[in-house]
Formats: structure tokens, C-alpha cells, sequence
């Protein structure tokens, strides 16, 4: 069996990134040369996935055009007869169909009503294939071929799990804004193993160890069933890890895939973590990642001489 099918839910309202996601969605929002809804979309169609459903709430009409063909912008381009830039904005992924879905916000409530109802939006569509989840305001960076998504539907399809999460090791501190896994006794974490629990956001006091959720997961339909019996959790949202907990406590085989030495996870939903995002991918540009890197060394010299910040020009 071949899973061809993600699912990229896109409608969060990114307060903690206010005010730039006042009228804008926080997954456009700019790392480095590209939006990352786009590093997301690329990855996906990268690993060989073939479906891809946005899950978009309002204000996220900007996704949408984002991955639409433009003929008065490629029209203006034409006449500058700029060819490299002329490809590099046509997002239409070679291969891969694009469709759309929009969560909507429940009669009475003001906000979406999180993760795990945006995912339950796709039921229709992956109509009872195992699937991806890749959450849209996450890049997963690999140094080399990006392979993480195939070791995650191998694991997901040798063990006949329920769901496959892909994990990272945080600071004991970071475990309070991650969902955080409960591996087996004695599993080898270097290896794709099992778990016994998942909590979301536990303090790290209580947290069963330090692997974090890291954005990509493969469900099969059970995933469903457990979100539809999951009431609003953290955040009086309803949250795919607590979705994911009622089936492990059911006994169901759910397994973790940790991320290797060259894959990273740039979560961009909170400033810093955007922040650092941003300054890796852009002193990694390979047009202006160099002069970057020397004003950031200027800059840095400036803060310990304890002059601060206007540095200016180029
Ligand atoms: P977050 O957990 O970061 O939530 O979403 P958020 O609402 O976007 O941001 P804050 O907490 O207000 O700052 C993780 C991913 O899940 C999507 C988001 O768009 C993001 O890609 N999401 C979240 C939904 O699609 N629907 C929701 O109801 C919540």
C-alpha cells in the first residue's frame, strides 16, 4: 500500500504572532526567500505525496492564491524576460493536486476549535487511507534527500499502528509546549518505537520524557472515532494528542519516529522560535547569507561592547 494523501491544516489564528498575523495567516508569513506553507507543500510533494488538503478558516485566502496560477503577474514578468523568476513563481506542484477545506468556526464559539477538530475536517477526503498530518506552520529543514515522511509511513505500515508521530529530543524545560510521548520500557530511541502515553503541554516535572511531537504525523482512520468521543481539552480546544492518547490507553499499536541528527524542526508559532527560524534560513541564502553573517558579527560585537542595536547600511 502507497499513502499518497496529507492533509495540512492552515487555520489557526496565531495570536501569539500578533500583530503580523492580524490579516494575515501566520503559515505566509516570510522565513528566509519563501512563505512557510510553501517549505511545507514542497516537502510533501518531495516525499511523493500526491493529495494535499489545506484545512483554511478565514482570513487565509492568501494560501489559496499563493498556490493559484497568476497571468498578470506572470504576464509582467514575461516582459522582463526574467525565466528563473518566471519559475519560481508558478507553485503549482508538478504532479501533486491541490484541494481546500475550510474549518469553521462552531455557532456561538469565537475562535476555531483546534487542531484536532481542523483534522476531523478531512474524513471525507482521505476517506479511510492512512494519511499524513503536516501541521502548516512548521518546517521540518533536512541537511540532504528529506526522507522523514517515508520512514514514518513504513513504521505506520509494518506495525500496523493506529498512528505514527514523528519526535524530536527538547530542552526539560520545552516539554510545556509540546505534546510530549511516554516511549515503551527498554525501546531503543535512536529506532521507531513504541508508546504508552502522550500528554499535551506537560510541565516538565510531569513530563514523561523529553520527546516532543514534531509536526508530522500518519493516522489511519481511527483517528476519526477518537476525535469525535475527544471533548475540548487544553485551551478549551479539541487537541489531536489527547485524540491520540485515547488510543493508546485503548491498546491500539501508536508509534514514534524521532527526527536524526540532520532534520530540524522550525516551529514559527511563537516570536522567538519565528525569529530563529527566520536568521538560519536567511544566513543560509546563498545570495546575501555571507554579508548577513558579517553584519550579524558585527552586531553581535556592538551588544557586547554594550552599544545595542543601529548598526544601519550594508
Ligand atoms: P497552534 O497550536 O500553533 O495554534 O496551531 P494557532 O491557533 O495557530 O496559534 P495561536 O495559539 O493562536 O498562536 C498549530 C497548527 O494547527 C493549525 C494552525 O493553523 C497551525 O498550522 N490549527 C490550529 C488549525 O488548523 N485549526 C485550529 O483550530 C488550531
Amino acid at each position: 500500500m502507497r499513502i499518497n494523501k496529507v492533509v495540512i491544516p492552515v487555520a489557526g489564528l496565531g495570536t501569539r504572532l500578533l500583530p503580523a498575523t492580524k490579516s494575515q495567516p501566520k503559515e505566509m508569513l516570510p522565513v528566509g526567500r519563501k512563505p512557510v506553507v510553501q517549505y511545507v507543500v514542497e516537502e510533501m510533494v518531495e516525499q511523493g505525496l500526491r493529495y494535499l488538503l489545506l484545512i483554511t478558516g478565514s482570513n487565509k485566502h492568501s494560501i489559496e492564491n499563493h498556490f493559484d496560477n497568476d497571468p498578470m503577474l506572470v504576464e509582467r514578468l514575461l516582459s522582463t524576460e526574467d525565466d528563473d523568476l518566471l519559475r519560481e513563481v508558478d507553485l503549482r506542484p508538478e504532479g501533486a493536486q491541490i484541494f481546500y477545506t475550510r474549518q469553521m468556526i462552531p455557532p456561538g464559539a469565537k475562535k476555531p476549535a483546534g487542531l484536532g477538530d481542523a483534522v476531523r475536517h478531512a474524513q471525507a477526503f482521505v476517506n479511510d487511507d492512512p494519511f499524513v498530518v503536516a501541521l502548516g506552520d512548521t518546517i521540518i529543514h533536512t541537511e540532504g534527500k528529506p526522507d522523514l515522511i517515508s520512514r514514518m509511513t513504513q513504521t505506520h505500515l509494518n506495525n500496523d499502528a493506529v498512528a505514527t508521530i514523528a519526535v524530536w529530543l527538547v530542552e526539560h524545560d520545552a516539554t510545556r509546549r509540546y505534546g510530549v510521548v511516554k516511549p515503551e520500557e527498554g525501546a531503543d530511541l535512536t529506532q521507531p518505537f513504541r508508546i504508552t502515553d502522550i500528554v499535551e503541554k506537560p510541565t516538565p516535572d510531569q513530563a514523561p520524557s523529553r520527546y516532543a511531537v514534531a509536526a508530522r504525523y500518519v493516522f489511519g482512520g481511527q483517528i476519526f472515532d477518537a476525535l469525535d468521543a475527544t471533548l475540548p481539552g487544553h485551551g478549551g480546544e479539541i487537541q489531536l494528542t489527547d485524540a491520540i492518547r485515547r488510543l493508546v490507553r485503548e491498546g491500539k499499536p501508536v508509534y514514534c519516529v524521532p527526527l536524526r541528527p540532520n532534520e530540524t524542526r522550525y516551529d514559527i508559532g511563537n516570536p522567538e522560535s519565528y525569529f530563529r527560524a527566520f536568521v538560519d534560513f536567511a544566513f543560509d541564502d546563498p545570495q546575501c547569507g555571507e554579508k548577513l553573517r558579517r553584519h550579524a558579527r558585527a552586531l553581535l560585537e556592538r551588544y557586547e561592547r554594550g552599544e545595542g542595536f543601529s548598526l544601519g547600511g550594508d
